[in-house]
């Protein structure tokens, strides 16, 4: 989207395993909404449907949209896909996060702490990072 107010990523290029959200807002309303994703087919359809689904929202709304609401309206995702969805709305939140932060504004309702989502995004982020580093040592070590 080229005219987004805000986006934001989550997840790693590395494994593949990523999605961005494009977020167009106007008077705290979400009007546009986009996104893209590396993930795999859970992945897309949860990013998909999410974006439908806040499109016209108010952002405290959009906040409150969880992965298990947008699974139960896909017909819900098996379990070892839970973490797809996991991953697209803590992409979404986190750029409704960096929105207030580039607005400089702390409303009342965005929570201080991290939620589940976010921390679980990060987590895949941490972990991707330390497996990267620690085969690349590997393949240092087997260079020499
Ligand atoms: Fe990683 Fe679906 S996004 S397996």
């Amino acid at each position: 989207m080229e005219d987004a107010t805000v986006s934001a990523i989550a997840g790693s290029p590395a494994c593949g395993d990523m999605v961005a959200f494009y977020l167009k807002i106007k008077n705290g309303t979400v009007e546009k909404a986009s996104f893209e994703s590396y993930g795999c087919a859970a992945n897309i359809a949860v990013a998909s449907m999410a974006t439908e689904m806040i499109i016209g929202k108010k952002i405290e709304d959009v906040w409150k949209v969880s992965w298990k609401q947008i699974s139960d309206s896909l017909g819900t995702l098996p379990t070892v896909k839970f973490h797809c969805g996991i991953l697209a709305i803590g992409a979404l939140r986190r750029a409704i996060r960096k929105y207030y932060k580039t607005k400089n504004i702390k409303p009342e309702w965005l929570p201080e702490a991290s939620t589940f989502e976010e921390k679980q995004a990060l987590e895949e982020e941490d972990l991707v990072d330390f497996l990267s580093k620690k085969v690349k040592g590997q393949r240092l070590n087997a260079d020499q």
